[in-house]
């Protein structure tokens, strides 16, 4: 082992017990480029460039010139954190960075940006897990004792899961096909409404009825998996029928139906792992986790069993750095040991993987 990451592993060691230090956390996995700045789990700052504007022209995120928007901006959300939060860089103790699931290049720009930080600061460096990121970040809020079962929604990923600890969580379900947000954003360019899909879904709904009979994939079965591919193809045909016979579109109807469909197969799913697994506390993780009706259906499910759940505030739901720091702290916590400086981008990273 070398002389300077034997210095890392001593550095992060004391770290373990310690409240007071400084987290520079980077996520750059999909169209964010995001900074944020914590003291311990504590959140002092959470800086975010989108470049939704960029990418919606192409109706979804066009991997190289995210990449180049993010080497672009990185340095200047870096200075916009830390300005934000009060603290100079020679302040920061440990930097944090996602390393995957995400696309490949955008992942390389935050890899080797916290790695050549890390290095110049002399600080260990923890290469976190994204979806890990989005499951912790409702400790953000609270000290929550595990285990807990996680929803996790997001544009990649969609699963319910047992989490016992950062490093220690089982898939309990899955999706099959698409992720959730997947099947939100390709209906919503069925519709056509620009991308991301999720919130203008959210918003178009609420002019709409629960009158269009959506296919449910997985009718009583005891597992629990999920699949949209089915629906997304569905709501497709439905509105090419309409077109070709000249029809108007209810694209309301369709959008309330379609998110009543998939919030509900969501919430079944995971009130049967509550009822499996005998454990009553539900954390609700990724960025489809800010639809208001997934929010409410949730909130409805867990006070009828007696659960607790835990929800990121919305802007803490879709991507960004806080919740990368989060995951670093408690990954401290549990004695997770820093990565060397040959850590790789990995853009396929299963959610129960070490990290
Ligand atoms: O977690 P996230 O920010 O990025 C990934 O890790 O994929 O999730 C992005 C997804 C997108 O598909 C977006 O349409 C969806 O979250 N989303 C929503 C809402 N806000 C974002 N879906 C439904 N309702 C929303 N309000
Ligand atoms: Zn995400």
């Amino acid at each position: 082992m070398s002389k300077y990451y034997n210095a890392m592993l001593e550095a992060g060691k004391a770290l373990e017990s310690r409240e007071d230090y400084y987290i520079l956390a980077i996520e750059t996995s999909c169209d964010e480029t995001a900074v944020a700045i914590l003291q311990g789990k504590q959140i002092l700052s959470s800086a975010i460039m989108s470049q939704i504007d960029i990418h919606k022209r192409f109706g979804g995120v066009v991997p190289e010139i995210a990449s180049r928007n993010h080497t672009a901006a990185i340095d200047s959300i870096v200075e916009c954190a830390l300005s934000e939060a009060g603290i100079s860089l020679s302040q920061i103790d440990a930097v944090a960075v996602t390393y995957g699931a995400g696309l490949l290049g955008a992942l390389i720009v935050g890899v080797s940006y916290a790695k050549s930080l890390a290095y110049a600061l002399g600080v260990p460096l923890y290469a976190i897990n994204h979806i890990k990121g989005h499951i912790f970040a409702g400790f953000a809020y609270q000290n929550i004792t595990l285990p807990a079962i996680a929803l996790i929604v997001s544009g990649g990923h969609t699963a319910i899961a047992k989490v016992d600890s950062y490093t220690d969580i089982e898939i309990l379900g899955s999706t099959r096909d698409d992720a959730v947000g997947e099947a939100f954003d390709k209906v919503a360019r069925v519709l056509g409404l620009e991308y991301p899909g999720g919130p203008k879904i959210c918003a178009l709904a609420k002019e709409g009825k629960n009158n269009i009979k959506m296919p449910r994939s997985f009718k009583g079965e005891g597992h629990l998996d999920f699949s949209f591919s089915g629906i997304k193809t569905f709501v497709g045909n439905y509105v090419h029928n309409l077109v070709q016979k000249g029809l108007s579109v209810p694209r309301a109807d369709i959008a309330h139906s379609f998110q009543e469909e998939v919030t509900g197969v969501l919430v079944q799913n995971t009130i049967k792992a509550i009822q499996n697994t005998g454990i009553k506390k539900v954390i609700l993780a990724g960025g489809v986790g800010a639809n208001d009706l997934l929010r409410s259906k949730l909130e409805n499910a867990c006070s009828h069993l007696g659960a607790e759940l835990y929800m990121p505030e919305k802007k803490h739901c879709t991507d960004n750095a806080a919740m990368i720091g989060v995951a670093c702290y408690h990954a401290i916590k549990q004695g997770l040991l820093p990565s060397d400086l040959t850590i790789d981008a990995v853009a396929e990273l299963k959610i129960d993987e070490h990290n």
